[in-house]
C-alpha cells in the first residue's frame, strides 16, 4: 500500500505541519500583494503576512466570506494577472451573482492531482474505466473528477448528469470500474436499471465516489447494498478548489481524509468565530496552500463537521458533512438538518429512499411536512405505519413534532445532480 502513495501522503506529521506553515506563509503574502482585499482586511486588522509565525497564528487573520466574493464578482478575488489564468468555474448559488473561481494551469494540476489521489484513495487504480456522472460545465464536479482520474491513469467516460436512459446503457456497454455521481443521482439511476430489467448489483462497478450534497451511513448502506459497491465520500467545494478537497479512504470508510498539504482546516465557533479544538463540532473554514490564481484565506465554507485524528492516512480527517448551516431548519426552537430525517426515511419499512421536507407557516409557527414515498406494492396500513413511525422517530431523535406524508410511488421529484431537499412554502417575511 505504501508504495502507491505520492510523497505529499508519504509525509510525517511534523514534516507535515512545516511545509504547511511555509505555504501558509507563501499564501499570506501573495494575498497581501496581489489582491486588493486581502490587503485592505489585513491592514484593517492591524497585521501583515510575517506576523504568521506558526500554524496558530492564522486565527488572528480575518476570515473571508462568500459575500466576498460576490462583492468582486467577477474577477476582484484574483491574485494574477488575467492573463494566466487557464480555466474559470462559476457556482450558481441561489441569488444574485455567482460565485466565480480562477485556476492558473498550475492549480490545475495540483487539482489534477488531489482528485487522482482521491480516486486512488477510494480504491481507484490505473487502468480502470471511471463513469463520470458529475454535471461538465461551470461546475466543478464533472471537470475535476474528469482531469483527476485522468491523471491517475483510468479511462474516462464524461457523461455528466442528466440523460438517466443512455447512463445505464453507458454503464452496461463500457464496464466502468468506477463511478463518480451525487448519491441522490445514484438513487434515480437504481431505479432506472430495475427499470430495464437489469439486476444493478451484476454491473462491472466495483466503487463509487459520491459528494457535492451531504448524505448518511444510512444512504451508503442502501447504494452498497443495492449496487453491491463500496461507496465512499468526496468533498470539496469551488470557492477551494472543487471536488478533491478532502476524501474518505475505502479501508476505513470513517470520514474523509482532508489533503491537508494544500488545504489548511479550521472548525470554528458559527457563531463566535473563535476557533475550536479537533473533536469539537463547528463550522469548516479552508486556507487554500498552494493556489495561484485564487488562494482563499480562512473561508468560511457553512459546513458542519469536526475535525479528527489521521487512520489510513497522515492527514487529519473530518466528519462526514452534517449539513450546512443554510439547510438548518429552526422549527420550534429545534435545529433541524435534512440528513437527521434521511437516517430516519431509510430505516424506515416500506418506504423508499426518496423524501422531500416541505416547510409551512401555520399562524405564527413554522411546520414542517416530511414526504416520503411508499416501497412499490406497500399496503396502506404499511404506508400508515411508515407515516406513524417516522413521527415517532423525528419527535424522539430530534426533538420536535412534523407531520409525515407519505406519497405514492415515484411521485417526488428525481435528482440529476445536487439535491434540494427543502421546499420553502413560507410567505417572505
Ligand atoms: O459541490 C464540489 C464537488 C463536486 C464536491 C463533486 C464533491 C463532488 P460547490 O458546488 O461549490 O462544489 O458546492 C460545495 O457542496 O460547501 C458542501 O455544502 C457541499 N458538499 C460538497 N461535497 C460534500 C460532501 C462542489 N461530500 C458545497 N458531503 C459544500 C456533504 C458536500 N456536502
Amino acid at each position: 500500500m505504501t508504495a502507491l502513495l505520492d510523497a505529499g501522503e508519504r509525509l510525517g506529521r511534523d514534516e507535515l505541519e512545516a511545509l504547511q506553515l511555509e505555504r501558509l506563509r507563501a499564501t499570506l503574502r501573495h494575498a497581501y500583494e496581489n489582491v486588493g482585499f486581502y490587503r485592505a482586511a489585513f491592514d484593517k486588522a492591524g497585521l501583515r503576512p510575517e506576523d504568521c509565525r506558526t500554524l496558530a497564528d492564522l486565527s488572528r487573520f480575518p476570515f473571508t466570506v462568500k459575500a466576498d466574493l460576490r462583492d468582486n464578482y467577477p474577477f476582484g478575488m484574483f491574485a494574477v494577472p488575467e492573463g494566466r489564468v487557464r480555466r474559470i468555474h462559476a457556482s450558481s448559488g441561489t441569488t444574485g451573482r455567482p460565485t466565480v473561481v480562477g485556476y492558473t494551469e498550475r492549480d490545475l494540476d495540483t487539482w489534477a492531482d488531489v482528485v487522482a489521489r482521491s480516486i486512488r484513495a477510494a480504491g481507484g487504480r490505473p487502468g480502470h474505466k471511471a463513469h463520470v456522472a458529475y454535471g461538465y460545465g461551470l461546475f466543478t464536479g464533472g471537470l475535476g473528477a474528469h482531469y483527476g482520474a485522468e491523471r491517475l491513469g483510468c479511462t474516462v467516460i464524461p457523461a455528466s448528469g442528466g440523460m438517466t436512459a443512455r447512463q445505464v446503457q453507458l454503464i452496461q456497454d463500457f464496464r466502468p470500474e468506477i463511478i463518480m455521481i451525487t448519491p441522490s443521482y445514484m438513487l434515480t439511476l437504481l431505479e432506472e436499471f430495475e427499470r430495464q430489467g437489469v439486476d444493478p448489483r451484476s454491473t462491472s462497478l466495483k466503487v463509487g465516489i459520491f459528494g457535492a450534497e451531504p448524505w448518511t451511513e444510512q444512504m451508503r448502506g442502501e447504494i452498497e447494498d443495492r449496487f453491491a459497491i463500496d461507496a465512499v465520500d468526496i468533498y470539496g467545494l469551488s470557492e477551494v478548489m472543487g471536488p478533491g478537497v478532502a476524501q474518505e479512504c475505502v479501508e476505513t470508510k470513517d470520514g474523509l481524509h482532508i489533503w491537508e498539504d494544500h488545504f489548511y482546516p479550521e472548525v470554528v465557533d458559527p457563531f463566535t468565530g473563535e476557533v475550536l479544538p479537533d473533536g469539537e463540532e463547528g463550522e469548516l473554514v479552508f486556507t487554500s496552500l498552494t493556489k495561484e490564481a485564487m488562494p482563499v484565506i480562512r473561508y468560511r465554507t457553512r459546513d458542519l463537521t469536526r475535525l479528527l485524528p489521521g487512520t489510513a492516512r497522515v492527514f487529519r480527517r473530518m466528519e462526514k458533512v452534517t449539513g450546512r448551516s443554510d439547510d438548518m431548519v429552526i422549527l420550534r426552537g429545534v435545529n433541524l438538518f435534512p440528513t437527521q430525517i434521511e437516517e430516519i426515511v431509510l430505516r424506515t419499512p416500506g418506504v423508499a429512499p426518496h423524501f422531500q421536507l416541505r416547510l409551512t407557516r401555520q399562524g405564527r409557527m413554522d411546520a414542517l411536512t416530511v414526504r416520503a414515498e411508499a416501497r412499490a406494492g406497500a399496503s396502506t396500513a404499511e404506508r400508515e405505519a411508515a407515516a406513524r413511525s417516522i413521527a415517532a422517530a423525528v419527535k424522539d431523535g430530534v426533538g420536535v413534532s412534523v407531520e409525515v406524508e407519505i406519497v405514492d410511488p415515484e411521485t417526488l421529484e428525481r435528482s440529476v445532480g445536487k439535491i434540494k431537499r427543502i421546499v420553502d412554502l413560507r410567505e417572505a417575511r
